[in-house]
């Protein structure tokens, strides 16, 4: 304690850092991820990245050039928590003078050290930049999707518990990009056939998706720690917000639409939005692989960075009675609406219901990392309605 007589010392003790997976262990569910299990060693110390750092700097800072692939081998071989003083000084120089494009849009999720928070955390600018040049949510979450069967399909041989995830997110990409082979059999049967499976649907998944976004879902993966189980929930949290903004656009769209008394276009739009909230149903089967102790390294190290922040997820609670109130003043009949507002409103009350039941069994009732109660607040956030005054 310092007292009047003891002067406080001239630097705070650094606080203790946060636990790490152990790197030694097989990697896969509970374990490293393969980045940090099987680095290439060059990849464990930051000078390779500074110095393609230097390089580029040199040769003209053509942002198209950037050495995005040294600069993440370092970040994935160690956790971005664990990227020292120098590089992120050297990344955080660049922000300045760095033109409007995905080098700008990147940057925030590689500089943010402890000042990170949700959107940081997840990549945000890139995607609403994505999002912005009518990249299309399917694509997206197809990328994603694809990107997270890979990982787990890539780690299989090693940790046989990985089976049920890599099941679970094989079906929830075949499901999205309407590929073939969604509970299919063969992908019960031994880890060969279920690699082999998972190496056929990553690749015809990949081939109907636009390069920018294959792109932008490459550059967005920089986990705060070594553990695989990081690598999944970062995809998943990808994976709902993409859900969230597409939701959010429609719930804007169908409220210009009522107010414009097009009653079929609100229709679809909400049918629509209803479709993507409950297509979550088998990305939260994949969340439910974690391993409790396996989020309790993930949440120490990202404290401040809760999905409480997302900006799309509140727009949706925000601007749904909006919609509902702007039907109520126009023209248009309310039955004309009411059932697929309805149907909307239970798909996206079953989701809060699923997340909260998914947040008993991983953490119990202990805060949150937004800084919420956790599971208490999440139950009583459960029975907000979208529409209270449907009835
Ligand atoms: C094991 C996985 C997860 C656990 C244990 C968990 C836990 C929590 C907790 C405790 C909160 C309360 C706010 C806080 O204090 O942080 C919360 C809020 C929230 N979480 Fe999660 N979460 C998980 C996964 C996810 C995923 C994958 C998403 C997708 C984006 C998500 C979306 C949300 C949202 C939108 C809120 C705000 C809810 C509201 O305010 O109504 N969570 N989560």
């Amino acid at each position: 304690m310092t007292t009047a007589l003891s002067p406080a010392p001239a630097t705070a003790p650094a606080p203790a850092p946060a636990p790490d997976v152990d790197p030694g262990r097989a990697p896969g569910v509970g374990g490293p991820s393969l980045a940090a299990a099987r680095p290439d060693p060059a990849d464990l110390d930051p000078r390779r990245a500074l110095r393609a750092l230097e390089h580029w700097r040199a040769d003209g800072r053509d942002a198209a050039r950037f050495p995005y692939r040294a600069v993440l081998a370092h970040y994935r071989a160690v956790g971005k928590n664990a990227v020292g003083a120098e590089l992120l000084t050297a990344l955080r120089t660049l922000r300045p003078s760095v033109p409007e494009g995905l080098l700008a849009d990147w940057l925030p999720q590689v500089v943010d050290g402890a000042q990170g928070d949700y959107d940081s955390y997840l990549g945000s600018p890139v995607y609403a930049s994505l999002a912005r040049s009518g990249a299309g949510t399917e694509p997206v979450i197809t990328a994603l999707l694809a990107d997270l069967v890979a990982i787990e399909a890539a780690t299989l041989a090693g940790a046989p518990a990985g089976r049920a995830r890599t099941r679970a997110a094989l079906r929830a990409l075949t499901a999205a990009a309407g590929l073939p082979g969604a509970g299919d059999p063969a992908t019960e049967d031994g880890t060969d056939e279920l690699v082999r499976a998972c190496a056929d649907a990553v690749g015809a998944a990949r081939d109907a998706v636009p390069a920018g976004v294959l792109r932008a879902v490459e550059l967005t993966l920089t986990p705060t720690t070594r553990s695989h189980d990081e690598q999944m929930f970062i995809r998943v949290i990808q994976i709902f917000e993409a859900v969230f903004a597409a939701v959010a656009r429609s719930i804007g769209a169908a409220t210009e639409a009522v107010a414009t008394g097009r009653a079929d276009r609100a229709r679809e739009l909400l049918a629509d939005a209803t479709r993507q909230v409950a297509g979550t149903s088998g990305v939260f089967r994949v969340l439910t692989t974690m391993p409790k102790d396996a989020f309790a390294v993930i949440r120490a190290n990202t404290d401040g960075r809760s999905a409480v922040q997302s900006t799309a997820y509140r727009t949706i609670e925000r601007t749904s009675p909006e919609l509902h109130r702007t039907l109520l003043r126009g023209t248009l009949d309310q039955a004309e609406l009411a059932p697929v507002m309805g149907e909307l409103d239970t798909a996206w009350g079953a989701m809060k219901r699923t997340h909260w039941g998914v947040t008993m069994k991983v953490i119990g009732q202990v805060r949150g990392t937004g800084g919420t109660a956790g599971a208490s607040y999440l139950r009583e956030a459960a029975d907000v309605r979208l529409f209270p005054a449907l009835g």
